[in-house]
């Protein structure tokens, strides 16, 4: 059957209507009338893919990825750049008009960097596969729990790219090559590290083929066997620090592979500076800096001349911002403490009483319970870094309507390009 594309949805499937329902196509774009093939039928909606397309939209090229379409990694390369932040910038628009009756009194210029080869972490699944006889890295298969057979990915930086082939046959060579469930990577400014999770011990041999892998490539090399705490450098002897820096605020920050940082460094410095000056801070100034992780906006508004204090649910980030603080010489501008911001009327809100400022960088679930406790007499000036417009938009909807704020910008932040994920930037003043 054919369909006519009228828009795409926030997962870039495109949406027309077959039949008086709703159908979300993949690999279909607004304009276009596409041959479907269904994949799925409910009493609402259905969901199908496109098998040919008449009249291509403008927007659409040729993926740069052989695997797009299998790929659950990027579902957006059939889109030019352009286009693809004008959805974005559309998915946030809708979401805070729809969900939090907002409007920003000005959308700002979206925060970019490069579309390939900026992923400096990413978690590559590896399955040996025993009808095929070989291991294979990489990404899932989109919607199911399959390894992509992939051997390049473009958004990998492209030397992590490029060990792709070699992973495989490593992995292959290991006496436990059926319980190695993944590999993480994280590419810092001085070192690369690869830590292979393990469900066994392994052999004598297998430890040194992955010493071997670690200095033919210059690659850290770490195993871990269990929780977190289990993770145990194998290559090289000496310990290694990884490090990503925020050139422009002369700031470097130590992290740990199993601790939160923002995947793309290019666009995090950019979002960074951002968040510096929509907060127009002043020497002196209190600014609470909330689900601070390792202080990666925190010391960035210390190195601006304010005062700071940093909340976080998790010990070890705390200690880590701490360390950083210390590393950038600037812990007597920074305070941080450990607190579950999820908890409405937490004690540690005390330590709010007193803020000129606050910027805010939740998880997905938002920070309802924190917004409602903010109530009127919160501070004079909120920027909320989000990684979900759903929540931000609901959170924007508490802080205008309840607590008398106005929405003064709003942009969208493009940290996964390729990818229909959306992250923002939003800024509000009493
Ligand atoms: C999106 S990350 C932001 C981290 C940091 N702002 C950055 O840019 O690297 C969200 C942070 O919220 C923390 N978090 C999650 N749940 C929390 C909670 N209930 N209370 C406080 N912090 C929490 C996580 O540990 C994580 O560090």
């Amino acid at each position: 059957m054919e369909v006519l594309i009228e828009s795409v949805d926030h997962e870039a499937r495109g949406i027309g209507r077959h039949e008086d329902k709703v159908i979300f196509v993949d690999n279909a774009l607004p304009q276009e009338t596409v041959g479907v093939e269904i994949k799925r039928r409910k009493p609402s909606f259905e969901t199908g893919v496109s098998t040919y397309i008449n009249s291509p939209s403008s927007s659409r090229i040729k993926p740069k990825c052989s695997y797009f379409g299998v790929c659950g990694g990027c579902s957006f390369q059939h889109v030019n750049s352009k286009t693809q932040i004008a959805i974005k910038q559309r998915v946030l628009e809708d979401a805070l008009s729809r969900i939090g009756k907002v409007h920003p009194e000005q959308m700002l210029s979206p925060i970019c960097g490069p579309t390939f080869n900026y992923r400096s972490r990413a978690r590559l699944s590896s399955r040996y596969v025993i009808k095929k006889e070989k291991a294979l890295v990489g990404f899932r298969e989109k919607g199911k729990s399959y390894v992509v057979d992939m051997v390049s990915c473009e958004v990998l930086p492209k030397h992590i790219s490029a060990l792709l082939p070699v992973l495989r046959s490593l992995v292959d060579s290991f006496s436990i090559r059926e319980r190695v469930p993944q590999i993480e990577v994280a590419c810092g400014d001085a070192v690369d590290v690869l830590a292979f999770r393990i469900l066994e011990d392994l052999a004598e041999d297998d430890v040194k083929a992955l010493k071997q892998f670690g200095e033919k490539h210059d690659v850290v090399i770490f195993t871990q066997r269990g929780g977190p705490g289990t993770l145990s450098q194998i290559y090289p002897k000496l310990p290694v620090a990884l490090t990503y820096s925020i050139p422009d605020m002369n700031l470097t920050f130590e992290f740990g592979l199993s601790e939160f940082t923002q995947v793309n460094t290019d666009v995090n410095s950019v979002l960074v500076r951002r968040a510096i000056n929509l907060l127009k801070l002043q020497p002196g100034e209190r600014v609470a800096d909330l689900f601070c992780g390792l202080g990666n906006f925190s010391l960035a508004i210390a190195r601006s001349g304010a005062e700071v204090v940093g909340l976080e649910a998790n010990q070890e980030l705390i200690d880590r911002a701490t360390g950083n603080a210390a590393r950038n010489q600037l812990s007597d501008r920074c305070e941080f403490l450990v607190a579950n911001l999820f908890i409405e009327g937490c004690p540690a809100y005390q330590a709010l009483r007193d803020i000129d400022k606050l910027l805010i960088d939740p998880p997905r679930d938002g920070a309802m319970e924190l917004i409602k406790s903010i109530g009127i007499n919160g501070p004079k000036k909120i920027v909320y870094v989000s990684c979900n417009p759903a929540t931000l938009a609901r959170d924007a909807g508490i802080l205008v309507h309840e607590h008398g704020y106005r929405l003064t910008s709003a942009s969208i932040v493009n940290m996964f390009p390729n990818t229909s994920h959306v992250e923002s930037i939003a800024s509000f003043e009493k």
